[in-house]
């Protein structure tokens, strides 16, 4: 057999999306950066997000069952990478970062403004898996910052959304296959 058995199994899974999440707290809204989350359901719309149970974030994730997810871009990886490496503990991320947050209509989450999508999501169910816990959430609404906007589709190549992988960042800026085109190749 040609391949080699590679222990790194974990950065294999090649990307993941990077994404930022706001929960509000006595002090104030804290980020927290994750790479462990996805879109798990359709009808309803269902996120889930990986947190490890020592975060402060998990903290305030258990006492609100409701919190923002943030998409960000290219030019927020500063701030994206220091959400991931600072703790709101002993932080104040939102003022460091200078970002801005607004409430969201239903659920009234705090929503990072520079971040060109964001979703307000309300925890249904939290599920122990070892390392982590699982929050799958219910998405109850999603705001886009209007120029990424091209005839009500979001234009991913200048949003420039960032993906994560081997301890380093990239971006996803290019569509190379439609989905479906496949099968029109084989009908020709
Ligand atoms: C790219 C990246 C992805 C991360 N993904 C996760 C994740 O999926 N789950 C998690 O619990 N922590 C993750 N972290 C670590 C947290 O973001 C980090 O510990 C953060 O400082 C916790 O903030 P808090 O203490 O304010 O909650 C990630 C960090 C980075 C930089």
């Amino acid at each position: 057999m040609d391949k080699i058995f590679w222990q790194d199994y974990k950065s294999a899974l090649f990307p993941v999306p990077v994404v930022v999440v706001s929960v509000d707290s006595l002090k104030g809204p804290n980020l927290i950066t994750l790479g462990w989350t996805g879109i798990l359901n359709s009808d309803p719309l269902m996120v889930g997000i990986s947190v490890r149970p020592s975060r402060y974030s998990s903290e305030l994730l258990h006492q609100k069952m409701v919190f923002g997810l943030n998409i960000p871009k290219k030019s927020l990886a500063f701030g994206v990478d220091y959400c991931g490496v600072v703790s709101g503990r002993n932080e104040d991320k939102v003022n460091t970062l200078n970002w801005h947050v607004f409430k969201s209509n239903n659920l009234g989450v705090p929503l990072v403004k520079e971040m060109p999508i964001n979703a307000e999501c309300e925890i249904k169910q939290v599920i122990p898996l070892g390392s982590h816990e699982l929050f799958l959430a219910e998405v109850k609404g999603v705001y886009v910052t209007p120029e990424y906007l091209d005839e009500n589709k979001i234009n991913w190549a200048s949003l420039e959304g960032l993906v994560y992988t081997s301890k380093s960042y990239w971006i996803v800026n290019e569509s190379v296959y439609k989905s479906g085109q496949s099968l029109q190749e084989l009908k020709k």
